[in-house]
């Protein structure tokens, strides 16, 4: 028999306290997990052990810009770049929105909310209902910019809400950077009350080497395909009707916005630009001398170029059974 030395009896007997106390904090991260206004559920990832994929599911990609470092807020140019969004396309945002008959009672949710000006906008239009603005990273929004605003930082592929929780959901340029898209698009449309609407804004990129501009072609391909290896699909915004309608949603319209590259003060593309450009250059698709062409061209008032259309769709969950009877909720 082995007589152990008083001295490692003693950090024997610290080691065991020492994992207990990690299993009590274990507990109390558990409880103090943000759940929203009750209505906010954990639920499997779509992608990894729950995925729903469709006939129409194009891609499943288990990666994302997010997820893999190549876009995020850790970047010190992404404020600049989620403000230059809203700068550009607000404006035909809000006026798609405006076209639903929005009531000041609705209760909304505003999916991958950026910097916030939609949740904010939302949040003014529906004055006696609620806005919910979840985002992998809240940052940059605010939750003191409205008493009926609620912030929430979560993964929207991996949380779920209650069905029939909200009267209008809306994204913008959030899809094209999920995995598991389809399936995304008909969860949310579950999280709608019958008769709410889903409107979702995507990013179609239109072939790189169709550009009038060879510093373009060449910037732009790049850029493109940066995207694609990072599990995003700029094109997906194409098929974004089709899977509205097949989400079983009714009233499906859409409408398109032409993106501006250059014009100067309507250009988009330089800070989106600037942002890539380290990652761009360290896996060598582009140079240094490709850059500063492509700069050159933006300081140039007679250069502009359209790289994207933004598809912006709608539809309704139907109000009533197929029967004709109605369902208990707004209509
Ligand atoms: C291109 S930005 C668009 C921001 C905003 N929708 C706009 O158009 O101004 C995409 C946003 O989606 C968020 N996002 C990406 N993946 C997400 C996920 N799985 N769950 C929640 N938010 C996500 C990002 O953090 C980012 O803020």
């Amino acid at each position: 028999m082995v007589l152990r030395p008083a001295a490692n009896r003693i950090r024997i007997r610290i080691r065991i306290r020492i994992r207990i106390r990690i299993r009590i904090r274990i507990r109390i991260r558990i409880r103090i997990r943000p759940r929203p206004a009750g209505q906010m559920r954990s639920s499997p990832c779509p992608g990894h052990d729950h995925e729903e994929v469709t006939p129409m599911a194009r891609q499943s990609a288990a990666t994302t810009p997010y997820n893999t470092g190549m876009l995020g807020n850790d970047s010190p140019r992404e404020r600049e770049r989620l403000k230059s969004i809203q700068t550009s396309v607000d404006a035909f945002t809000t006026g798609v929105v405006d076209g639903l008959p929005i009531e000041a009672s609705w209760n909304c949710l505003e999916l991958g909310a950026g910097a916030g000006s939609i949740a904010y906008w939302l949040a003014g239009r529906c004055p006696d209902g609620r806005v919910v603005a979840v985002d992998l990273d809240t940052r940059h929004l605010d939750a003191g910019q409205a008493a009926n605003l609620e912030i929430q930082e979560a993964d929207i592929t991996c949380e779920d809400y209650a069905p029939g929780s909200f009267d209008l959901i809306h994204a913008r340029y959030l899809y094209c950077h999920l995995p598991a898209r389809d399936a995304t698009v008909e969860r949310a449309a579950r999280w709608l009350a019958p008769g709410g609407w889903l409107v979702i804004e995507e990013p179609y990129h239109l072939p790189a080497g169709t550009s009038p501009f060879p510093a373009v072609q060449r910037v732009l391909a790049a850029y493109q395909r940066m995207y694609r290896e990072h599990g995003a699909d700029m094109t997906w915004a194409r098929s974004l009707p089709a899977r509205l309608a097949r989400s079983g949603l009714s009233e499906v319209s859409f409408t398109g916005n032409l993106g501006c590259m250059g014009g100067l003060d309507k250009d988009r593309w330089r800070p989106v630009i600037a942002q890539a450009a380290p990652a761009l250059l360290a896996e060598g698709l582009v140079t240094e001398a490709d850059l500063s062409e492509f700069s050159g061209l933006l300081d140039d008032p007679a250069f502009i170029d359209i790289p994207q259309v933004t598809v912006s769709a709608w539809g309704r969950r139907p109000s009533h059974l197929p029967d004709g009877s109605a369902r208990a909720g707004r209509g």
